[in-house]
């Protein structure tokens, strides 16, 4: 078999509030291939937000392992994770997360700030990554100055900067509506056939249709997957 881009094996993720254990994934088993371009589905709760944490390592599992490109990263110190992170994957999310007082150019640029790169090539690379997403008029506006769709597009265009092998997205159409969650689509797709490897959480049956494959997940558990 050949090697996955991420695999976890029998991961587990308990949340410990106070004295209360809340189980959120329980023995979850996954690879996700290079290509792949997979939806994770099921109800509220079900652990589809804490499941894209640990396959993006923004997490740890409490209990299981964590392969990335066949390497345990499980143990991986803070600073290795993150580094790891800040190259190898993207995130996008439902509020869009963009920095508010930062220009659109601004916002895309940021994750090559972290890696070190010049003003002046993080520059050209960000209002390329705009130009490309249909946004070339929009550089200089801040958050506030754009559309629902336009400040997914920016979110969108700051998580492919570092060009990363994993592209994450939890709920991306979830704040907008038909026409516009579908043009977030329809750039989801077109990355995917360019080779990019997607996994997203949603609820909506449009998004989990554009994916190649579908899981479904209940209480912490994979119920199967839908191919
Ligand atoms: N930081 C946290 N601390 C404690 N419990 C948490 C935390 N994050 C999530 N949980 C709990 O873990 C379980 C799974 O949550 P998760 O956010 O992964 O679900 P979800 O499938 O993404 O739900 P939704 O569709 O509402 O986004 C839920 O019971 C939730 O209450
Ligand atoms: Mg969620």
């Amino acid at each position: 078999m050949s090697t996955a881009l991420v695999e976890l094996q029998g991961v587990t993720k308990i949340y410990r509030l106070g004295e209360v254990e809340v189980p959120a994934l329980r023995e979850v088993d996954l690879r996700v291939e290079p290509g792949d371009f997979l939806a994770l589905m099921g109800p509220s709760g079900s652990g589809k937000s804490t499941l894209l944490h640990i396959l993006g390592l923004l997490d740890r599992p409490s209990a299981g392992k964590v392969l990335w490109e066949g390497e345990d990263v499980t143990r991986l110190n803070g600073g290795r994770l993150a580094e790891l992170r800040g190259r190898r994957i993207g995130f996008v999310f439902q509020m869009f997360n963009l920095v508010p007082n930062l220009t659109a150019l601004e916002n895309v640029e940021l994750p090559l700030v972290f890696l070190g790169v010049s003003l002046r090539e993080r520059r050209k690379r960000a209002e390329e990554a705009l130009v490309r997403l249909g946004l070339g008029e929009r550089l200089h506006h801040r958050p506030s100055q754009l559309s629902g769709g336009q400040q997914q597009r920016v979110a969108l265009a700051r998580a492919l900067i570092t060009d990363p092998a994993l592209l994450i997205a939890d709920e991306p159409t979830g704040n907008l509506d038909t026409t516009t969650g579908r043009e977030i689509l329809t750039i989801f797709s077109a990355l995917n056939k360019q080779g990019r490897t997607i996994v997203l959480a949603t609820h909506d049956p449009e998004a989990a249709e554009v994916a190649k494959a579908r899981i479904r997940l209940r209480d912490g558990r994979i119920m199967g997957g839908t191919p």
